[in-house]
């Protein structure tokens, strides 16, 4: 018998990774009181893809921890990439989700620390220094923010509340216009607050009726998707093909409004 073969230790996983992801985040909260000193880099072409320092530094932070702590664990991080994908537990993690606003001194950003377990979204840890929140969920145990449980918005139509969304330049408008269209249309509104895990921690907590994206990376999402699903809401088939690594179309929502944003968004879901 190898050690693969032992069931992993979820408990500890999940204590670890709620304790990790709020150090992480006051960790990010000292970087943010100095952001004016933070040299910032554009990633490629695209002007508004930006990451820093701070990105790095906190991705370092998270990585050795955990690398520390489950060695035979897999690792999956926006700012230094993959490894060991093929492990039964791989960490999928954003250092800071919401970059730009970190930069420009807003105050929507967290640290996003999911965990993957035999290739299924299983714990999902969300922290949010600014609002002291830390959301987070593990699969069958229910969701919280803090000690509070979380339960997705009981509406049954768009113009019960507010639709989180947003896209990036290189996915075309066309992807993103005709669906905000069609939500106005429908008496529905919309908000982006540049920070697409703690739109998805919102769709759990029933702030949000629901959240599409044109795009998404697994880094960005794996762990609200936990939150989400065990909030009693809707995700799409985020993982198809190579989500994991190439990121695909997103939209989760309330169970009353799933329906009625999926239609909205059209082929756009599936391409
Ligand atoms: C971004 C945020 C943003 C979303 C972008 C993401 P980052 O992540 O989640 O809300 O619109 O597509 O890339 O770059 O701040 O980690
Ligand atoms: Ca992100
Ligand atoms: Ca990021």
């Amino acid at each position: 018998m190898t050690a693969s073969d032992h069931a992993p230790d979820i408990d500890a996983r999940y204590a670890f990774a709620r304790a990790l992801a709020h150090e992480a985040a006051q960790m990010g909260m000292q970087l943010y009181r100095e952001r004016g000193t933070l040299v910032v880099e554009h990633k490629g072409a695209y002007r508004q893809d930006v990451v820093s320092i701070a990105d790095q530094r906190i991705e370092q932070f998270l990585r050795a921890r955990l690398a520390e702590r489950f060695p035979e664990d897999g690792f999956l991080g926006e700012e230094s990439g993959a490894a060991d994908l093929e492990a039964r537990c791989v960490w999928v993690i954003d250092p800071i989700d919401g970059t730009a606003c970190f930069l420009h001194g807003l105050h929507n950003w967290c640290v996003s620390v999911g965990l993957m377990v035999d290739g299924r979204p299983h714990v999902g840890v969300i922290a949010d220094p600014n609002h002291d929140e830390l959301f987070h969920g593990c699969l069958g145990r229910g969701a919280f923010v803090n000690d509070q449980p979380l339960k997705a918005s009981a509406a049954t139509h768009v113009s019960e509340g507010l639709t989180g969304t947003g896209t990036f330049h290189p996915r075309g408008k066309e992807h993103f216009i005709p669906f905000l269209e069609k939500l106005l249309a429908e008496g529905g509104m919309f908000l982006r607050n540049g920070s697409g895990a703690l739109m998805t921690a919102y769709v759990a907590a029933g702030r949000l009726l629901g959240y599409y994206e044109t795009q998404l990376k697994s880094w960005d999402c794996l762990a609200g998707l936990v939150l989400v699903k065990e909030a009693g809401g809707l995700v799409n088939d985020f993982f198809r093909g190579d989500g994991l690594l190439d990121g695909n179309p997103y939209l989760v929502a309330c169970p009353g409004v799933y329906a009625q944003l999926a239609q909205m968004v059209g082929p756009s879901l599936d391409t």
